[in-house]
């Protein structure tokens, strides 16, 4: 039985102002469709996997938009954790969710805020992940070519000789490493980047969090028993704000044996930035890329959107420029990734 796992608690901050705490990335459409991330995300592996079998894991303050934007998801499977404590609690909390409905199942995790370019590539992918994860206590994840040396990716070192269908037995995992090892990684040619999907039996996974996160694993094991009785939500808040707050990637896969890699190769796209708009949507004969209600003279290269008000420019370049209702963002465009910065500074409800 194929499950899927969404996450979808993150908070999005690099596109901001667009992105907000309460409204991050993946419930915005970036793509111009008018298809919010975590639809499009949906929509793709539906070819796999029975809706009444995709679960989505997110923040209690998201439920509402998840239920508004996914109203085919069965309200049951949307999983509220009452505070964010990474990836590893979340995937956790997924997995004692599937295991009450299924003894043993396959568990795809899937980020909610990726782009992909060619559906039917990224489907047969998953689809000999899927094969690898049966096969054994195996993890699989999904690793792309990289093309430049980012700091904020995993790296996954593979073994080409020993090889498993399409899938490379991966010699160690490596998260987010400093520019400098990035670089040299890049030059080996031995490294894949990780997409940030996961693919293995709840069981397997089950089995790591009870050797490598411990106290994880127990309390998972409380928020499991008390599924279904009075106790759950109190079991829950209790449990979830005891866990360390870690991702799967430090918490898990770093300390891992058994991993597997199966490459991608479907124009898969994190969306990292507001540079990403870029790569997603197509730039004017001048090089900039508009929504909303936008005047531009002698302008180039820009990135502009508009809320309610009109954006006039006049003589600029390499700019990106958001308005919202309460903030505008004016950013050179070599320094989108520290918009979060702004955030730091932002004490207040953002
Ligand atoms: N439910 C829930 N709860 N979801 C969460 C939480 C949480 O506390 N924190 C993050 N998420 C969701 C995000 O919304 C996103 O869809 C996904 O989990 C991954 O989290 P990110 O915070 O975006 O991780 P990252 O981008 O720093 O790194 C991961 O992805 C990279 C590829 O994009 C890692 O897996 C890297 O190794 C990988 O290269
Ligand atoms: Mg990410």
């Amino acid at each position: 039985k194929i499950t899927a796992l969404i996450m979808a608690g993150g908070r999005g901050e690099r596109f901001w102002p667009k992105s907000r705490k309460n409204l991050p990335k993946q419930f915005l459409s970036l793509t111009g469709d008018g298809k919010t991330m975590i639809q499009l995300t949906i929509e793709r592996i539906l070819p796999l996997v029975n809706m009444e079998d995709i679960y989505i894991a997110t923040n209690r303050d998201y439920y509402d938009l998840v239920i508004e934007q996914l109203p085919l998801i069965p309200r049951e499977n949307v999983l509220c954790e009452p505070i964010g404590r990474n990836t590893a609690p979340c995937i956790g909390l997924g997995a004692i969710h599937i295991l009450r409905k299924y003894e043993d199942a396959i568990m795809m995790v899937l980020p909610s805020d990726h782009l992909i370019k060619y559906n039917s590539m990224f489907v047969n992918t998953l689809k000999d992940a899927c094969e690898v994860a049966e096969m054994g206590e195996n993890l699989v994840t999904i690793g792309i070519t990289p093309d430049y040396p980012e700091t904020g990716y995993g790296y996954i070192k593979f073994n080409s000789e020993r090889c498993n269908k399409r899938a490379f037995e991966v010699d160690c995992f490596v998260e987010k490493p400093n520019l400098e090892v990035a670089k040299e990684y890049l030059t080996t040619e031995e490294y894949l980047w990780n997409s940030g999907m996961f693919i293995w039996k709840v069981s397997s996974i089950m089995e790591k969090f009870k050797s490598i996160l411990p106290d994880i694993y127990k309390g998972l094991e409380k928020i499991k028993s008390s599924i279904g009785t009075t106790e759950e939500e109190f079991t829950l808040e209790k449990e979830f704000y005891n866990f360390q707050s870690i991702s799967i990637d430090y918490g898990i896969m770093e300390k891992s044996k058994g991993i597997y890699t199966v490459p991608g190769a479907f124009g898969w796209d994190d969306v990292g930035s507001w540079l990403a708009v870029e790569r997603i949507r197509k730039t004017n004969e001048f090089g900039n890329i508009v929504a909303g209600n936008i005047i531009t003279i002698n302008s180039k290269n820009c990135i502009i959107e508009g809320a309610n008000k009109l954006i006039a420019t006049v003589g600029i370049e390499d700019l990106i420029i958001v308005d919202s209702e309460d903030a505008t963002l004016i950013c050179d465009k070599r320094s989108a990734n520290d918009i979060k910065k702004i955030l730091d500074n932002l004490k207040i409800c953002n």
